[in-house]
């Protein structure tokens, strides 16, 4: 059996800050009943009511106003990073829930972008989905994949109902990238855990051309549910305890959410990975935001274990326990 690691990260944000403050100029809110609801202060937008000029069309335009340039940024950063060529790579897989068109999969552009040939597919969980791609990049690696970029990106503004006050406080948009390789023996993927219970589809969606529906509070209380179950399914499975975690990182989906899994899994907050307060949530690309903020911040050690748990529209849900390993030269 081929093991894995992560070799290479990287993340890509577009430069539009959207403050609480400047949400207030929408509907009627503030910045206290925001950040107290959800932790989020403020997030980048691609597209949107803030950012001018205005969204970019078809063709997809430079910059970071996409679901694809933002995910070839992150993508390039990881690459350059772990010292790999683009003809190196035997796969790019792209989680996101808002790709820039129906067809192709958004992970063709990515895949041209980075001059890579050898293989491109998209990966829709939802918020769950970075914890699906990381299963299944390690089940390719295994497999006899090498190399697999998987990153996940969103510009959850497109899909974001700007006019609904309920919700769209939520949402922003970014990505974050990581080249998981192949290593001898065990690697890094000690356990993991993917569900889904699609009768729960009302709970969140958004149908083609309109925004996000969602009913918020009945989404908090299975998504606490789901983060725990999942997370004690890893834990169990990977003969750990809840006290051989150094680091859990959530789905970034609102601070309550994330205070309350923690909570009921006896985790302190000193153990926790957060980026919400700044990225509000990003969906796919909320775990590798959170976990990269965390590595870049020196929260990660050689041989420490992490907790990846995420949620989302489906509802699905996926975790993993993953023992870092530094790369060669860090
Ligand atoms: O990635 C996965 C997807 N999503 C999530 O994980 C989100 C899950 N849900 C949540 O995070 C929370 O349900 C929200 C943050 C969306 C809302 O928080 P809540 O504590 O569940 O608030 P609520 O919906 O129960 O609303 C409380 C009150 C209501 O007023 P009444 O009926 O109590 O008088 C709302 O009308 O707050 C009102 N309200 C607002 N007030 C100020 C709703 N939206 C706003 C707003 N500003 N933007």
């Amino acid at each position: 059996m081929t093991g894995v690691t992560i070799t290479g990260w990287g993340t890509a944000l577009p430069e539009q800050v959207v403050t609480n403050e400047d949400i207030t100029t929408l509907f009627d809110t503030s910045d206290e009943w925001i950040f107290e609801r959800s932790g989020i202060r403020s997030r980048r937008t691609a597209t949107g009511p803030f950012v001018k000029p205005p969204p970019p069309v078809d063709p997809p335009a430079n910059g970071l106003g996409t679901t694809g340039t933002l995910a070839a940024e992150a993508g390039r950063k990881a690459l350059e990073m772990a010292g790999v060529a683009p003809e190196q790579v035997r796969l790019v897989i792209v989680c996101t829930t808002t790709p820039d068109q129906l067809i192709p999969a958004n992970s063709a552009s990515v895949a041209a972008a980075l001059g890579i040939r050898s293989g491109a597919m998209d990966l829709n969980a939802a918020c769950a989905g970075f914890t699906y791609g990381l299963v299944t990049a390690s089940g390719l690696v295994a497999a006899g994949a090498e190399r697999v970029l998987l990153i996940g990106a969103e510009t959850l503004s497109r899909a974001t109902n700007w006019n609904d006050r309920t919700n769209a406080f939520l949402f922003g948009d970014g990505a974050g990238a990581v080249l998981v390789e192949a290593v001898p023996g065990e690697g890094s993927l000690l356990a993991w855990d993917l569900g889904v219970d699609g009768n729960l589809v009302p709970l969140l969606y958004a149908q083609h051309g309109s925004g996000m529906v969602m009913r918020g509070q009945e989404v908090f209380r299975r998504a606490v549910l789901a983060t725990v179950d999942s997370a004690t399914a890893s834990l169990e499975r990977a003969k750990l305890t809840i006290d051989d975690i150094a680091l859990f990182v959530p789905h970034q989906a609102n601070i309550r959410i994330i205070e309350a899994a923690a909570s009921r899994l006896k985790l302190p907050p000193e153990r926790i990975a957060s980026v919400i307060q700044r990225t509000g949530n990003t969906s796919s690309a909320s775990i590798p935001l959170a976990l990269i903020d965390a590595i870049e911040n020196g929260r990660v050690h050689d041989g420490d274990h992490l907790l990846l748990a995420g949620f989302g529209a489906g509802m699905t849900w996926a975790s993993a326990v993953w023992r870092w390993q530094d790369p060669p030269g860090r």
